[in-house]
């Protein structure tokens, strides 16, 4: 089969490492990749909004098969322009609708889903710009700390946690006056869950679904979970409290009820769905839905799953899944995210790395572009170091090796991945 991958991140470069060991994939092309993806396929210079320009090279290329990693243009609905598209609608497409996306693209829209079939979340209340006082007057009924969010996509931004009443209330007042844009036109407030997070993935075809192994990831840029929030500074799987008891209920209260839900409302859904899950005293509850793989968990994923990812996303494009067989490791692999001192807020980027041959695990580029010989940071995350061990800690101690190992300038990267969960029960 001849693939094409949309994205250019830490997860692409995963997907392609995974996509590129089957014996099915013939030629691997990724648009626009980065600095580390054309070791394992052909980098291409497309946006991936640029719709008309993936349609040209698709037909042009004779690409058999098309993967979508970010969020983006789903919520823009490629999915749908291709099916619409009279020379692409028999190629294989993994990526959901565009009102499958919105269980991403709408918090609103996926909090009213998950009301609609039952599925545990936070309690909430919608507000538009007009609704200013309401809002306000649901917040004083809440108790600290408060959790708004903005209804359409802000690039991992939109979700502000507010300390006090008087924060939230500005936060309030900055959402709804425009900070986001369109994407805060709507506001949800929620209640505050407490617990520890999970990553839960599904690939589904829209009838069948299958479970990818669970992962953990660490969202703040500092050690101990403090600071402000990153894309993401590591990740671990499998996660010890997810025991196959606490999974089986995270399957029957909320995997199967998404996947009937949709299925139910006519909704085209091929693709993966990422659970944002809280575990709160046992019992999980969704935090969030993603429309697609999570990064950095799929840098660990994808080192655990051991099928050939070329002929699950066939079944899953196909719409026959449950004739493909899944298989997950059972090491563990943790990932550790070199970043650009600084990152978040202001960085400098154009550094060189310095990679030494006999590097432990597997590195998969996120911020990484080539210029002249050397490769050099180019964004705030640069790389992800990943590692397989026989058990968790072991996959850590090589993860922060390989960390440690490799140089640049202002290389920053936090030493406690995965150490919250380590004294939980496997
Ligand atoms: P999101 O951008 O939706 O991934 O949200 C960012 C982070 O905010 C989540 O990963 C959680 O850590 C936190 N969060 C979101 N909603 C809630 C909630 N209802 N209760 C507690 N934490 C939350
Ligand atoms: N790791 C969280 C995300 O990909 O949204």
């Amino acid at each position: 089969m001849k693939i094409l991958l949309l994205g250019s991140g830490g997860r692409e470069h995963a997907l392609a490492w995974k996509l590129a060991q089957s014996p099915r994939t013939e030629k691997l092309y990724i648009a626009p990749g980065n600095g580390g993806t054309d070791n394992v396929a052909e980098n291409v210079d497309l946006d991936v909004s640029d719709f008309d320009g993936i349609a040209s090279f698709v037909i042009n290329y004779e690409v058999d098969m098309v993967v979508v990693g970010p969020e983006v243009p789903l919520v823009e609905g490629i999915a749908d322009y291709f099916k619409g598209h009279s020379l692409l609608k028999d190629v294989l497409f993994v990526g959901p609708s565009k009102a499958g996306a919105q269980l991403e693209g709408s918090k609103d829209f996926a909090k009213q889903f998950m009301l609609r079939h039952h599925i545990p979340t936070a309690a909430y209340q919608t507000f538009s710009a007009g609704e200013l006082g309401a809002a306000e007057r649901f917040l004083e009924t809440l108790t600290p700390p408060y959790v708004l969010k903005a209804d359409g996509l802000a690039a991992g931004k939109g979700v502000l946690i507010s300390p006090t009443l008087e924060d939230a209330r500005r936060d309030l007042h900055e959402l709804l006056g425009g900070k986001f844009g369109e994407a805060g036109a709507k506001v949800v407030i929620e209640e505050f869950l407490h617990g520890i997070e999970c990553s839960v993935f599904i690939l589904t075809d829209g009838t069948h679904y299958k479970l990818l192994p669970e992962a953990k990831d660490y969202k703040r840029i500092g050690e101990g979970d403090t600071g402000p929030n990153t894309g993401g500074m590591g990740s671990v799987s499998p996660v010890p409290f997810a025991t196959p008891e606490w999974m089986q209920r995270v399957e029957e209260r909320i995997v199967r009820p998404t996947v009937e839900g949709l299925a139910a409302e006519g909704i085209d859904y091929r693709g993966f769905i990422f659970f944002g899950l809280m575990d709160c005293d046992g019992d999980p509850k969704v935090i969030e839905y993603n429309c697609r793989m999570g990064d950095p968990e799929t840098e660990t994923v994808m080192l655990r799953l051991q099928s050939d990812l070329v002929d699950l996303l066939e079944g899953v494009a196909k719409g026959d899944l449950d004739r493909r067989t899944l298989e997950v490791d059972p090491r563990g692999a943790a990932c550790v995210m070199l970043v650009s001192g600084g990152y978040p807020d202001k960085y400098d980027k154009g550094f060189e790395i310095q990679i030494p041959e006999d590097i432990e695990g597997i590195l998969f580029h996120a911020g990484t572009k080539h210029w002249r010989d050397q490769l050099q940071t180019s964004g705030g995350r640069v790389l992800a170091v990943s590692c397989y061990g026989k058990t968790l800690p072991e996959a850590l101690a090589s993860a922060l090796k390989g960390a440690e190992r490799i140089s640049f300038e202002k290389k920053y990267f936090r030493r406690d991945i995965g150490r919250d969960v380590l004294g939980q029960r496997v």
